[in-house]
């Protein structure tokens, strides 16, 4: 039987690839045969996963992409790609009535403008081959509303109404275009020194959200190669939920 999942000869871009999710991506992506740019901001952390991947001719670019000409730079590196996983994201909770103009543009910044910039660019620069896979990060949070979380939630719901318009413009040339709708994964982005602080009675309700467990990295990492591969060549539009509900 052929592998419907393997990503041989396919290459694919990883924003975020020095943390969390967009890390354990690259790793998989590398382990199903795919060539792997890898980027982020953190040199020391890019530089580890790069030593976690598969053996390949994998690259890797330190870069702000929130900054033009870090994102042009990249750009003009890059060789033509089949895919792109669009992981680099920030959360910062933050009660309504605290919100100000500088922490919407910060917020939108790198979770709406970042992956819009990018991708933009990339098909202006025919960076992008026909049949590739664009994949964004969202979250279950625009569905399942949190305290503090009015600001995250509206980038990502922004991000996911993109989505669905880019997979609608590009279906011409079979690129395709998905977000996923991930519920809460043990990655760095979210340690909150106010847990410690948790009640225990608290937290317990808190887990009973997630009967199946909280997300590991690697739970999203095997979605995202569902993503990039063939088995999803007739996927595109949608947003898988995987919240371990
Ligand atoms: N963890 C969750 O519970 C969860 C749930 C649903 C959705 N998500 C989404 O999944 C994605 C990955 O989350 P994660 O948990 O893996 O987060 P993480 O561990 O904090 O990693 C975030 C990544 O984004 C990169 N990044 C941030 N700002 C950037 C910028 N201006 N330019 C370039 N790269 C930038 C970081 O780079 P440096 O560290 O090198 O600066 C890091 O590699 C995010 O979009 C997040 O919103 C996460």
């Amino acid at each position: 039987m052929n592998n419907l999942f393997t990503l041989n000869d396919k290459t694919i871009l990883i924003t975020g690839a020095s943390s969390g999710i967009g890390k354990q991506a690259a790793i998989l992506v590398s382990q199903a045969g795919g060539t792997v740019w890898i980027t982020g901001r953190d040199q020391p952390r890019l530089k580890e996963t790069s030593s976690l991947l598969a053996d390949g001719d994998h690259h890797m670019k330190v870069a702000d992409l929130t900054v033009e000409k870090e994102m042009d730079s990249l750009i003009g590196e890059l060789p033509k790609l089949n895919g792109v996983v669009h992981c680099a994201g920030i959360v910062e909770p933050l009660p309504v009535k605290f919100i100000m103009q500088e922490h919407i543009n910060r917020m939108f910044s790198i979770n709406y403008e970042l992956p819009v910039n990018l991708t933009g660019k990339l098909l202006r620069k025919k960076k992008v081959l026909d049949h590739a896979s664009l994949l964004f990060m969202s979250t279950i949070a625009t569905r399942n509303p949190y305290v503090g979380g009015a600001l995250y939630s509206g980038s990502k719901a922004a991000l996911e109404a993109y989505s669905k318009t880019l997979a609608l413009e590009l279906v011409g040339k079979g690129i395709r275009a998905n977000c996923l709708m991930a519920g809460l994964v043990d990655t760095p982005m979210i340690v909150n020194p106010s847990e410690e602080k948790m009640q225990e009675e608290a937290l317990k309700k808190y887990l009973q959200r997630y009967p199946l467990g909280i997300g590991r990295p690697e739970d999203v990492a095997g979605a995202i190669l569902y993503f990039l591969s063939d088995a999803s060549k007739w996927v595109s539009g949608t947003t898988l939920i995987m919240g371990g509900e």
